[in-house]
């Protein structure tokens, strides 16, 4: 018998604990700082809408259906051998290779949150607060510490399986982070800068908004929603066939954007009181957010909440990861869910090793975490994305796709016509463009 999420609300928490990760706490807020504020939140808005939303009905469809992992469900649904289970297979690689640099940034937020709490933070300059990834990143012994402690939390979840392991996992963790988000929102909303970057978000001067910020919305919506790879098919596979797709879709997409919206306030409300620029890109979170909060009154108990949060959702993207792979092996392979637990976040974990090492000992020789994240994000998860909107829009019969939504509704209508023309297209631009500029550099 295949487990199930004991229902609707399970599955939610775990897919937006799946979707809600780096992307929405870190990476919305730098692109979004970079790319001007309003009028690319609308533009990432409107992406979400269309290329999002259909996508994930679809990924949650396909394996909902088949009841099967990210590459047998094609063969289920579209007869054996399908040559669309390339999308699993391709999946798993992706999920492979991401987890294997996720867990080594996971290690570097849980070495935060311990230099946190033992009071690194406590009187530094900002001197010493902006070279502390640095030298994090120097030593290869610590970085190897944090990135084993990480995988053993996210394989510790997983071996317990979807109920007792990621179910339990996800309903710890979600009400943990949405908590610690919203108490953090209530404290900023009270600073100085909370207008400006209320103003910040929603001002829209589309005079900011180049041809590039459009193709990173569309490429971030498919990154935050935790698209093309084969996560949301695993995810949907262990939901029971009776629940409507199309609603619980929607929730988790509207969660996703809520939470990136969120983290935004949060991260310019702070930059803004202390006067610094929005567009201080990747350093946002390890250097500029502990500088600024360490200025403020009760500044280490905030930065500890914010770091515990970013590790919850850190956290919660990381079983999926892991359970993409574990969900193929164990089913396919004979295999029972604890061993390839087991087995496979010990060679995943092994491979992150190298992952670390870029930083250091390998600097100069070889950039396996600069790599493995390139290849997935430019390459990998795009195209993963572009086959399946293309099997949702041109192989599954018109009835089923109406099915979803109850019958040929408008919405039902707009979904199958975006699934056929706009999304595949707007994919296949991103990932063409993310190749050349990837290949030039
Ligand atoms: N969605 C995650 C985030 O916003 C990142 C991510 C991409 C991911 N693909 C994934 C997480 C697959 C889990 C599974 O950070």
């Amino acid at each position: 018998m295949r487990s199930h999420w004991s229902g609707r609300l399970a599955f939610i928490l775990a897919a937006s604990g799946s979707a809600i990760g780096l992307g929405n706490i870190w990476k919305f807020p730098y692109i979004t700082g970079e790319n001007g504020g309003g009028a690319f939140v609308i533009i990432y808005l409107l992406t979400i809408l269309i290329v999002g939303l259909p996508i994930f009905i679809a990924e949650v469809y396909i394996g909902q259906n088949a009841q099967k992992n990210a590459v047998s469900a094609f063969n289920v649904i579209h007869g054996k051998p399908s040559p669309f289970r390339a999308i699993g297979v391709l999946g798993i690689l992706s999920a492979f290779l991401i987890l294997s640099f996720y867990s080594v940034v996971g290690g570097w937020i849980l070495s935060f949150e311990y230099k946190v709490l033992t009071g690194a933070f406590t009187d530094a300059t900002p001197e010493t607060i902006s070279g502390m990834l640095g030298g994090l990143l120097g030593d290869w012994k610590s970085l190897l510490f944090w990135h084993t402690l990480f995988m053993l939390i996210t394989a510790g979840i997983v071996v317990g399986g979807i109920k007792g392991g990621i179910e339990r996992g996800a309903k710890i963790l979600m009400p943990g982070f949405f908590v610690l988000l919203t108490l953090l929102l209530f404290i900023t909303m009270s600073l100085d800068g909370f207008g400006d970057a209320f103003a910040f978000l929603f001002q829209p001067d589309f005079s900011k908004l180049t041809g590039k910020s459009i193709l990173e919305a569309v490429g971030h919506s498919f990154f935050t929603l935790s698209l093309g790879m084969g996560a949301m098919i695993t995810y949907g596979s262990f939901l029971e066939k009776k629940e409507q797709v199309f609603k619980i879709a929607i929730a988790v997409c509207a969660l996703d954007t809520i939470v990136a919206v969120m983290a935004g306030l949060v991260m310019f409300s702070v930059t803004f009181t202390y006067g610094q620029e929005p567009s201080s890109g990747p350093a946002l979170m390890f250097s500029t957010m502990p500088m600024l909060f360490s200025q403020m009154t009760g500044g280490t108990y905030l930065l500890a909440a914010f770091f515990a949060l970013v590790t919850f959702a850190a956290l919660s993207s990381a079983i999926s990861l892991l359970e993409v792979v574990v969900a193929y092996f164990s089913e396919e392979r004979n295999m029972s869910h604890k061993k390839a637990t087991v087995i496979f976040a010990g060679i995943i974990w092994a491979v992150g090793i190298l992952c670390a090492l870029s930083f250091n000992v390998l600097s100069g020789v070889f950039d396996f975490f600069d790599f493995f994240d390139k290849s997935t994000t430019h390459v990998l998860m795009p195209f993963g994305g572009l086959l399946t909107a293309i099997f949702f829009g041109w192989i599954i019969p018109e009835e089923k796709v109406y099915g979803i939504f109850g019958g040929p509704t408008t919405a039902a209508r707009c979904i199958r016509f975006i699934s056929r023309f706009i999304a595949p297209t707007a994919v296949a631009v991103v990932m063409i463009v993310g190749l050349s500029d990837w290949i030039t550099g």
